[in-house]
């Protein structure tokens, strides 16, 4: 059993909590992920790493209640246990791989939009504790919608916040802001783009006409986490990969994206759960 040991409503809808997990918080790295459920029955709910803290034994994690899991999730109070918490899965941010010198060589930007604000963070995290200094774009809806605001500006090396609506930072979806900010002459060796499957569909496509290289990380529908099942999948480089054990990184402009969002979309109902799981 795992204990929430803080919960934090972060704006409407958007919860964070962190976990005592002390085999996961020992050996996880930025870019993976753990899959929780409540009881024995329930939904598993693959959720990225936010944070972790290796001396405490704790993982931070961030969602937003988008189905009855996730919503029955933001019920769980202070003091209260997951059933599972499973992890850490999936293959750590290429960042924390490569050598040291050859990630302080790059000109490095994230774009975090939403929710993936929350995975974005770690990675700049670990950059700024080995010294490197990444510029960071946070793309939200509106203003109340900004989440980790704080917690980003302390660590990245630029910030640049913006809103679809113009309520706070910038005004414009983040890949306006990518345009304006190669307009004014910034030049990046590495994007790294997470957040909706429609936000990193049109990063990519202007980081492929801006020739910078795009790391995505992407978030299927997930059951077993552990490659088995074949719910995960998605073509990458005209290859089947399954985000669970290869990903969730992937080269973004090698992503065959309108496939991934038309599973994540079939998935939403009982008889389309169906249809993929005869695909499989
Ligand atoms: P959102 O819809 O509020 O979008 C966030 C930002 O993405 C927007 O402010 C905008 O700047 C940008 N964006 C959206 N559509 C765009 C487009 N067509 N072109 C360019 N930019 C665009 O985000 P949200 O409501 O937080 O998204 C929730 C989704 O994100 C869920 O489906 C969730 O599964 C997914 N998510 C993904 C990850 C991941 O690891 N990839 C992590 C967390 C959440
Ligand atoms: Fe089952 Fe990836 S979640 S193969």
């Amino acid at each position: 059993m795992y204990k929430i040991v803080k919960k934090q409503e972060l704006t409407t809808n958007i919860y964070l909590m962190e976990v005592e997990a002390k085999r996961v918080a020992k050996t996880c790295e930025p870019g993976q992920f753990v899959i929780v459920r409540m009881d024995s029955e329930g939904e598993r709910i693959p959720l990225t790493i936010c944070d972790y803290n290796r001396e405490k034994g704790t993982i931070t994690i961030v969602f937003q209640t988008v189905g009855a899991g996730t919503k029955m999730m933001a019920q769980l109070e202070e003091g209260e246990y997951f059933h599972d918490f499973v992890g850490p899965l999936g293959r750590p941010s290429e960042l924390v791989e490569q050598p040291l010198e050859e990630v302080k060589s790059k000109k490095i930007l994230f774009v975090a939009g939403g929710v993936g604000a929350a995975p974005v963070y770690p990675q700049v995290k670990w950059l700024h504790e080995h010294g490197i200094a990444a510029d960071v774009i946070v793309g939200s809806k509106t203003k109340d919608l900004l989440i980790l605001e704080k917690e980003m500006e302390s660590v990245a090396g630029n910030l640049y916040v913006t809103t679809d609506d113009g309520s706070y930072g910038r005004s414009g979806m983040v890949t306006q802001t990518i345009k304006d900010l190669v307009a004014e002459g910034k030049k990046y060796d590495l994007c790294i783009a997470i957040g909706p499957m429609i936000m990193m569909k049109f990063v990519c496509l202007l980081t492929k006409e801006l020739e910078i290289p795009t790391v995505v990380s992407l978030n299927p529908i997930m059951v077993d986490g552990t490659g088995m099942c074949g719910a995960c999948r998605v073509t990458v480089g005209g290859k089947v990969k399954f985000a669970c054990v290869d990903g969730p990184e992937f080269d973004g402009h090698e992503v065959n994206f309108d496939e991934a969002m038309r599973r994540q979309q079939i998935y939403k109902t009982a008889e389309g759960r169906a249809m993929l799981a005869l695909e499989e």
